[in-house]
């Protein structure tokens, strides 16, 4: 072990056993001292189980790992996803980095926002009349970038409906379809590759689907552009973006084309902008005052310090419905790995499972276990401090009860104090001794709260970002490769046998297990 990994574990081992509720009590200014800003974007880090000392420690630990390099020739655009031998230039994307010379990225905005205008405007239209609806078709990064920022941006949209199909499932496409006129709908099919077995399928659905429209009303973002003239896309319809941008990190390239349809290129722009404000600080400001790196670090604690595998999610804004499955994907996808860039075994463990939905929601399924049950699972909060279009009323009470959470989590209820109210509300003592145990909250269970003004264009595009660069410090330091996805790969190539299987029982090679459930569904899907 090196000696920053050292100095984080001496400093784990020293806060481990002291509660939350005796670091705020030894520390008054302990808000002040572990929260960050930038401009109206708060961090708070004081419900987390360290001190200003951990923090130096793992700041060292950054350092130590050559974050700032790697950082600097991610930026510079030298191949940093080695195993692919690519740039990762996502933020050329948005004017953080220069793209490589030759690829016009301003041309291609302008090219993919201008389509997005005509559409909205009705100059790109149907055969019969305006478009209506949107049906994008991409999974994954194709996918859940767009989606999760069209609901999170629901009051700025005001173009044509927007939906998203992405799984294999035909029931995907044709309950999204069932209530759409094919006349009135384009179809943009969103695939880097334009390979996927799941979107080219759905797509091939959807051109029958559409029929006699679908030269017209069938539009195409991809790298892959013979792959997508070899469809049937007309090359005015094809919108282009470049290897360099990885799927999980390319709701910035023309894959935001259904979102900029929706909300269109003024607030496509100002997300962008967003999440250049965080480029500039994440390459700017020292790794001290980081929001990126800080917020990495702290997952570093979390996993490899103090030992918890899980992270919940959970965003006090409904609109951020699909917030936690897309940063599923960015995280889990990117430090999902077991060996390091040289493929070496790594020596810590890497990326934790990252899961969550909206509170209040939330509260009433699991936070019981987040409560009392016997793992510490770390939270992290996101709320914005004023409502969009909803009733202010009903934002005091979401935010009243996301600090409520924090609040319980780490400060708990003891059993004296559990004893105390009960006697102080009458309860008989043998009601008191049975109940007690059941009504403590143990309480030093950790949270972080993400907090910003409002949750317009700009604010998300700059979340996103804030954890796409969390992803790549927490990559640097555990030094695996966050670019590249071999563990999606042996389920597709096993997938290919089971389909011939499946379709026409052609007898496939597999274990008992396998080949005893493919006869199984073959009995039962007769
Ligand atoms: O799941 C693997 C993956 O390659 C993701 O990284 C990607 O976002 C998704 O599939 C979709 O890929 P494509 O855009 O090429 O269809």
């Amino acid at each position: 072990m090196t000696d920053a990994w050292a100095a984080v574990d001496a400093a784990a081992a020293r806060l481990r056993a002291v509660h939350l509720r005796d670091l705020f009590a030894g520390d008054p200014g302990r808000f002040g001292r572990l929260s960050w800003q930038l401009d109206d974007l708060t961090i708070d880090f004081s419900k987390e189980k360290l001190d200003a000392a951990a923090i130096e420690s793992l700041v060292a630990l950054a350092r130590a790992a050559g974050v700032e390099a790697l950082r600097d020739r991610m930026v510079a655009g030298e191949p940093v996803n080695l195993t692919e031998r690519r740039a990762v230039l996502h933020m050329a994307l948005r004017g953080g980095a220069d793209a490589p010379a030759g690829d016009d990225v301003a041309g291609t905005l302008d090219r993919f926002l201008g389509f997005a205008e005509a559409v909205r405007a009705g100059k790109v239209a149907g055969s019969g009349g305006p478009f209506t609806d949107v049906v994008n078709i991409g999974i994954g990064g194709s996918d859940l970038g767009p989606v999760m920022a069209a609901r999170a941006l629901s009051p700025d949209r005001d173009g044509p409906r927007l939906h998203f199909v992405s799984n294999v499932d035909g029931a995907h496409f044709a309950d999204t379809v069932a209530a759409l006129d094919p006349a009135r709908t384009l179809v943009i099919v969103s695939s880097k590759t334009f390979t996927t077995l799941e979107t080219m399928a759905n797509a091939r659905l959807a051109r029958d689907w559409l029929g006699r429209h679908a030269a017209a009303q069938m539009a195409a973002v991809s790298t892959n552009i013979a792959g997508c003239a070899a469809f049937g896309i007309p090359q005015a319809r094809v919108f282009s973006f470049w290897d360099w941008v990885g799927g999980r990190y390319s709701l910035w390239s023309a894959i935001g084309l259904s979102l900029a349809i929706g909300i269109g290129a003024e607030g496509f722009r100002a997300l962008l902008a967003g999440a250049q404000a965080m480029d500039r600080h994440f390459r700017e400001a020292p790794l001290e005052r980081n929001l990126p790196v800080l917020l990495a670090l702290v997952g570093i604690w979390r996993r490899n310090a103090m030992g918890w595998p899980t992270v919940a999610l959970i965003p006090y804004d409904q609109r951020l419905e699909r917030f936690p499955a897309y940063v599923q994907q960015l995280d889990m996808e990117s430090n999902g790995k077991r060996v390091r860039r040289d493929g070496t075994p790594v020596a810590t463990a890497t990326g934790p499972v990252i899961w969550g939905e909206p509170g209040t929601n939330a509260q009433h399924s699991f936070f019981q276990l987040l409560h009392q049950g016997t793992d510490i699972v770390p939270v992290d909060f996101i709320a914005a401090a004023r409502p969009r279009a909803a009733d202010a009323g009903h934002h005091a009470l979401l935010l009243a009860n996301c600090l409520a959470q924090g609040q319980a989590l780490a400060f708990g209820r003891t059993a004296a104090e559990v004893e105390a109210e009960m006697r102080a509300d009458g309860k008989p003592e043998d009601e008191i001794a049975r109940l007690a145990p059941h009504r403590t909250f143990p309480g030093d269970r950790p949270s972080t709260t993400i907090l910003f003004r409002e949750l317009d264009p700009f604010a998300l595009g700059r979340l996103i970002a804030l954890f796409e660069h969390k992803v790549f410090v927490q990559g640097a330091v555990w030094g695996v490769n966050s670019y590249d996805q071999w563990g999606v790969e042996l389920g597709k190539a096993l997938a290919g046998p089971l389909i011939a299987a499946l379709r026409d029982g052609t007898p496939a090679e597999a274990d008992a297990s396998t080949r005893g459930l493919l006869a199984r569904v073959r009995e039962l899907g007769r």
